[in-house]
């Protein structure tokens, strides 16, 4: 039976990629895809996941815009990572897939209380969305099934030394996230910098002969780009797709259970994840948080959901296909 999801996203090179492993992989059932603010505002997460679905004939599956900055300081986005559109690198048609003129918050709400059956929401951004869900309805908490997110880590950020994206960029949203009691599973960086897009998977997704094969390929082309630039990495983390791969496959990713915890206040390390491998806090158990990537059965997902999904319907491309 398809695990029902809701993806909450910041398209972003990866979240793209999340958002085509969770619509062509019949292991799960996308129910909406919700932006937020994060690598780009979220006029442009909202535009990208758009286009993404345009691209990937993906309809059906409702989009709404969410919180525009985080909780409680400024946004600052990533056009240093995704470019000044969020998507930079790939062509992409008009979109032709429109927005619902409901807050993602109200969506969320809807649906939650609304499906037959719990739901598993997919955050692969900045927090604000799902604490502003669970702030206003609280009583929502027990139509989540669990919480799988990509973001924070047991060790090194990338934002900065201390700390992951996602969590720094809305430090209180994730404070309350992991607060809240509901099933979590965090997908950090430390099993999502086992993601690398290699040489040979590139190789996959073009070898699909699909539009869309050639756009994951330009996608992460372009990710793996800026990668090189700022952190000397060989091949692209593809940090959001693990998440949802967490949710199609649990044996994609080995989990520990432990306590994390996300420093608010400390002037060089606010947006840190706190995670307490070895138990030394006291501290109860809030999180499973995934430690060890099965790259063989995450790319074979992931490029088995893009071959699902192509090729477009009268879409011209400058692919000659
Ligand atoms: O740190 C990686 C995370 O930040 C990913 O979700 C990426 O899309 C960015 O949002
Ligand atoms: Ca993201």
């Amino acid at each position: 039976m398809a695990v029902p999801i809701i993806i909450d996203c910041d398209p972003g090179h990866d979240d793209a990629l999340a958002i085509l492993l969770a619509a062509g992989d019949p292991a799960v059932d996308l129910l909406a895809i919700t932006t937020v603010a994060g690598n780009q505002t979220v006029e442009k997460t909202t535009l990208n996941a758009r286009r993404v679905c345009t691209v990937a004939g993906i309809t059906g599956v409702p989009i709404a815009a969410g919180c525009p900055k985080p909780l409680a300081q400024r946004l600052a986005v990533a056009a240093d990572v995704h470019g000044e559109s969020g998507l930079d690198g790939p062509w992409f048609p008009e979109p032709t897939v429109e927005a619902e003129p409901e807050h993602a918050v109200e969506l969320l709400h809807r649906i939650l209380t609304g499906h037959p059956e719990p739901v598993t929401l997919v955050p692969t951004a900045p927090l604000t969305n799902i604490a502003l869900l669970l702030t206003r309805y609280p009583e929502c908490a027990s139509r989540i099934r669990e919480i799988v997110l990509m973001g924070g880590s047991t060790g090194r950020g990338n934002r900065t030394p201390a700390a992951e994206f996602n969590i720094h960029t809305d430090p209180e949203a994730a404070d309350i996230v992991f607060r809240s009691g509901v099933p979590l599973t965090m997908c950090g960086l430390d099993v999502t910098h086992q993601a690398l897009a290699t040489p040979e998977v590139l190789a996959r997704l073009d070898g699909l002969g699909t539009d869309l094969g050639h756009v994951c390929a330009e996608l992460i082309r372009f990710f793996a780009s800026s990668y090189r630039t700022l952190y000397g990495f060989p091949a692209a983390p593809v940090h959001d797709p693990v998440a949802v791969a967490r949710v199609i496959d649990p044996d994609v990713v080995r989990c520990v259970e432990t306590n994390v915890a996300v420093e608010l206040r400390g002037e060089l390390t606010r947006g840190m994840t706190v995670v307490d491998l070895h138990g030394r806090t006291g501290r109860p158990v809030n999180a499973r948080v995934a430690l060890e990537l099965r790259q063989d059965l995450f790319w074979d997902r992931v490029v088995a959901a893009v071959a699902a999904l192509g090729p477009q319907a009268g879409i011209r491309s400058p692919y000659g296909r």
